[in-house]
């Protein structure tokens, strides 16, 4: 057990660099949700990582970085279209999975020989990279499973007695991972989308001038015995310990369900949007608005936490629709489900 400091601003930043160049791992605050950081280049520092947050060994690190500069470092090859989305969306939540260069430890990249890359908007993150002086791999900073830490105080709820320092940076603004793209695929290939996120496969498209391809892990479970294009989608992922099922229906089809189940299932819970909760038959945790799903995206994990803190048992919650930043929110949703979804 250490003991977990919790620190703000220019505090914060120096004693994160000052951690973070002796080897340590830090929670840091970026735009997305909170990473747990540390030296990309350190081998025994990465492995504090997985230690912290009972990774599966398997499971590849994002590297950050706050300047371009830093790219030779990361990545052997930069091409023009990796060029192209740097110049739209960094600083900003995309990761961009590219070959390997060699400085960075393996641990970092689980031998893929790829390894995705990301500059985060939030200042602190830019700060406490610009401080180390060093290019920081951090995954988010939950344990391994539970969904991603968007505050401070979720980082404390997965780490304190793991890691010496949370640095506060206040709630993150998006409130789930970055879009993840790779752009190592074959010859003629299109852009493989990954992991959907804030930047949309719709603005990736508008800026690249072609079709991005929605890898089949997005919107479906890995098939038996199938090696993942990520590894991160072979793990059930931010999911609360309430059995969660996504109900693929209408609003009214939502209510008359759920007002069965609540007779044979008492104490279950559903989650909704806020305008739907004094509609429902049941208590509900509410996460952002209908048709605004920035609003869901920021609010989801935070959600996800409540029915734990509230001890639910199950949860229904009803598929939301897959435009824009949508998909990332269904994407979520479906995974902190294991995919159990039933059609209304
Ligand atoms: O917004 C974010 O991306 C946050 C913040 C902290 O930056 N980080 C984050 O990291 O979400 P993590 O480790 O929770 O998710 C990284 C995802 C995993 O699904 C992993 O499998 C995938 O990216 N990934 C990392 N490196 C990869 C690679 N070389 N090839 C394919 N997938 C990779
Ligand atoms: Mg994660």
């Amino acid at each position: 057990m250490v003991e977990t400091q919790l620190l703000a601003g220019k505090q914060g930043v120096d004693e994160a660099a000052a951690l973070l160049r002796a080897g340590a791992v830090v929670g840091i605050p970026t735009e997305t949700v909170y990473g747990l950081a540390a030296d990309a280049r350190n081998p025994q520092a990465v492995e504090k990582i997985f230690l912290a947050k009972g990774r599966p060994q398997d499971n590849p690190l994002i590297v950050h970085i706050n300047d371009l500069k830093m790219l030779p470092l990361i990545v052997a090859e930069f091409p023009a279209k990796a060029r192209q989305l740097a110049q739209a969306f960094w600083p900003g939540p995309l990761t961009m999975i590219l070959p390997v260069a060699e400085g960075i430890a393996p641990q970092v990249t689980t031998g893929l020989g790829t390894v995705g890359v990301r500059m985060p908007a939030h200042p602190l993150a830019r700060q406490i990279i610009q401080a180390a002086g060093m290019p920081l791999a951090a995954p988010s900073a939950n344990r391994s499973g539970s969904p991603s830490p968007t505050t401070a105080q979720h980082v404390l709820q997965d780490m304190k007695g793991r890691i010496p320092l949370v640095v506060d940076g206040e709630d993150c603004l998006v409130g789930l991972e970055s879009t993840v793209v790779s752009l190592v695929v074959a010859k003629g290939e299109p852009t493989l989308l990954l992991r959907p996120g804030f930047v949309t496969a719709e603005e990736l498209e508008a800026v690249l001038q072609e079709p991005v391809k929605i890898a089949g892990t997005v919107e479906a479970p890995l098939p038996e015995g199938q090696r993942p294009e990520s590894p991160g989608m072979k793990y059930r992922h931010y999911a609360p310990a309430a059995t969660l099922t996504v109900l693929d229906g209408t609003l009214a089809c939502f209510v008359a369900y759920v007002t069965q189940a609540a007779k044979k299932e008492p104490g279950l819970y559903v989650l909704c949007f806020e305008e739907e909760a004094q509609m429902m038959p049941v208590p509900a945790v509410t996460f952002g608005r209908g048709g605004d799903a920035a609003s869901q995206a920021n609010a989801l994990f935070a959600a996800l936490r409540r029915l734990d803190e509230l001890h639910v048992k199950v949860a229904y919650v009803r598929l939301p629709n897959a435009d824009g930043v949508g998909m990332a929110v269904r994407n979520r949703l479906l995974r902190a489900a294991g995919f159990r979804v039933i059609k209304l």
